[in-house]
């Protein structure tokens, strides 16, 4: 049975009804897994740069990285809502800017969706995207391409005045037509309040069980991040069994076991 492709519009319709499942993929076979599995939303996470390309923030990732990995991750998904992350200082400049570059996303790469950081300052931005028919996730709390800014990959919103601004920014990017927004890495009373505030679904990471779904890195899922944040499940132990294997394979080869006559054409 196929499953009919979500759609922005049909995320933003789970509010109130049911939970939004998102994860990150950022190559081809992951993404085959996660579309398998059902989930609704495979996100391009700039966290690749971190992930899979081996950079210490996700300041280093541009354009030709996301454009690269989302078309790999589209080739790879018939039913979940692609969301491609817009890299750092690809959507800052200018509106101008921003729509060139998701515009590039859409078309060369297939992704269905952008992603873009920030609060109440970006909602000219946004509804520029949207207007020009480019479905927008928003994402507050942590922002990880301001860490230079916030100091570090901090908690958010700890103090009242901090909750508000979340909230108010997550008002904001509802008026400019975010079909959801991620919160990361906030207080779970502040996600609460943030997803109550609302009428688009929110989607945390580290931000409590009220959110209308949650979102994870997928590596950090699978046990494959050199680094495990507090809020990250590990629900498998991928790296172990990398490991094990690469040295069973050395071990075979070096002793002659492999390839055997099963493993060899006569
Ligand atoms: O880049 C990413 O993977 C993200 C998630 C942490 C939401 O933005």
């Amino acid at each position: 049975m196929t499953t009919a492709k979500w759609t922005a519009d049909r995320i933003k319709a789970l509010k109130g009804v049911g939970k939004v499942t998102c994860l990150t993929a950022g190559d081809f076979a992951t993404a085959q897994f996660l579309d398998q599995a059902g989930l609704h939303v495979i996100l391009v996470g700039d966290s690749l740069g971190m992930t899979s390309l081996g950079f210490s923030t996700t300041l280093p990732v541009t354009m030709e990285h996301m454009l690269h990995h989302t078309a790999a991750v589209a080739r790879g998904v018939s039913a979940a809502l692609v969301v491609a992350d817009m890299p750092f200082m690809s959507y800052q400049v200018s509106v101008k800017q921003a729509l060139t570059n998701a515009g590039r996303l859409v078309k060369e790469s297939g992704a269905d969706a952008v992603k873009l950081e920030g609060g109440a300052f970006r909602a000219d931005t946004i509804r520029a995207l949207v207007a020009n028919g480019i479905p927008v996730l928003g994402h507050i709390g942590l922002t990880p391409q301001s860490v230079r800014q916030l100091g570090g990959f901090k908690v958010q919103g700890r103090h009242d005045e901090d909750a508000q601004r979340l909230i108010a920014d997550a008002k904001a990017l509802e008026q400019a037509g975010v079909f959801a927004v991620v919160i990361e890495c906030v207080p779970k009373a502040v996600g609460q309040a943030i997803t109550e505030a609302v009428n688009v679904p929110t989607i945390g990471i580290g931000a409590g069980p009220h959110c209308d779904g949650q979102v994870l890195v997928s590596h950090d899922l699978l046990g494959i991040s050199p680094l495990q944040p507090k809020f990250a499940k590990r629900y498998a132990n991928v790296g172990e069994q990398m490991l094990q294997a690469f040295r069973a394979y050395k071990d075979d080869v070096k002793a002659g076991r492999f390839p055997d006559d099963e493993h060899s054409y006569e």
